[in-house]
């Protein structure tokens, strides 16, 4: 028999981890489908169910079967991610899930500028043609992924000219996120999930500058010192080109719009950087001087 008990991946992750918490505090039955039990966050009201990843179509039916709500998490960056999410949902279906919520990101199409959003197109498309109920949460850039745009030299580097980006907060995110699984009427809906105060990488830097008491800059690079700059990595190409295409999107204006989704559903506005830098020193702990 179907239970009420929402499924969740990713919880090993940020963005899973806090929708897991969120609903342990909201006291909602809920079971996390995790690779590595021993990495999963210990909660009450939680079930954990191992399982080998999106490609392991038996352990993911096994880890659902009776669940009726899955929170499907984006799989990590990898050259076969839409083959990845399509097993899952496969899988998911196959298990009886009657409906997926799932991380996609703002402006996913098939020729989008952000080339992994180009996987969530697919992906979306895919849920779209099974016999399930779905919402899609359209994601802008992390907020909490701006720090990490810096390294510790104080430099954050990329072709992203004067563009602006709407970037969240995750924490936002994931409350948006408990919302719509506990919530009714969000089936077939698509939200872009955004931040209010779309943002410059210069001014980013102004307010880095700001929390860390040193000097921090944005340097435009222009596209081949961009790839020049981060071929030494090691990384294969589709990987730099994503990383590429983020500043990129950002320069064409991709990640510029503001929704009131945030708004809509918790009541409040969105954290703003300045706010959120304040909040979580911890992230921008590698740009302070020890010595
Ligand atoms: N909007 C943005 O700015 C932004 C930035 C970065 C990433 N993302 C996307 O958003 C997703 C969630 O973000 P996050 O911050 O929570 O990422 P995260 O902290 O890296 O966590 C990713 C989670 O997904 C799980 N996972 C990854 N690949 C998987 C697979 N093939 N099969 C099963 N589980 C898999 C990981 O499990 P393990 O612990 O077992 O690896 C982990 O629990 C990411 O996976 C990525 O697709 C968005």
């Amino acid at each position: 028999m179907a239970s009420d008990e929402i499924a969740v991946t990713g919880a090993t992750g940020g963005l899973g981890g806090r929708v897991a918490r969120l609903l342990a505090e909201h006291g909602i039955a809920h079971r996390l489908l995790v690779r590595e039990p021993s990495r999963a966050p210990d909660l009450p009201q939680a079930r954990v169910m191992q399982f080998g990843g999106y490609d392991d179509a038996p352990g993911m039916r096994r880890a659902l079967d009776g669940a009726r709500t899955l929170f499907l998490v984006s799989a990590a960056e990898d050259p076969d991610r839409v083959a990845l999410h399509r097993s899952a949902v496969d899988a998911a279906v196959d298990a009886g899930i009657e409906r997926i919520v799932y991380t996609s990101f703002v402006g996913a199409a098939p020729d989008a500028t952000f080339t992994f959003a180009r996987d969530h197109f697919h992906t979306e498309e895919h849920i779209r043609s099974c016999d399930v109920a779905h919402t899609f949460l359209r994601h802008n850039l992390y907020m909490d992924f701006v720090p990490v745009l810096c390294p510790a030299d104080g430099v954050i580097r990329g072709p992203a000219g004067d563009g602006r980006v709407a970037a969240v907060a995750r924490d936002d995110i994931a409350e948006v996120t408990v919302e719509v699984l506990t919530g009714t009427g969000h089936e077939g809906e698509t939200y872009d999930v955004t931040g209010i105060e779309p943002f410059t990488l210069t001014e980013a830097a102004a307010e880095l500058s700001r929390v860390t008491r040193r000097q921090i800059t944005f340097q435009n690079e222009s596209l081949e010192e961009a790839w020049e700059s981060r071929r030494p990595s090691g990384a294969p190409e589709y990987q730099i080109e994503g990383w590429i295409t983020t500043y990129t999107a950002i320069a064409a204006g991709d990640l510029a719009e503001v929704t009131d989704t945030v708004e809509r559903f918790l009541d409040r506005e969105p954290r703003r950087l300045r706010d959120w830098l304040r909040d979580n020193p911890e992230s921008w702990r590698h740009l302070v001087h020890t010595s």
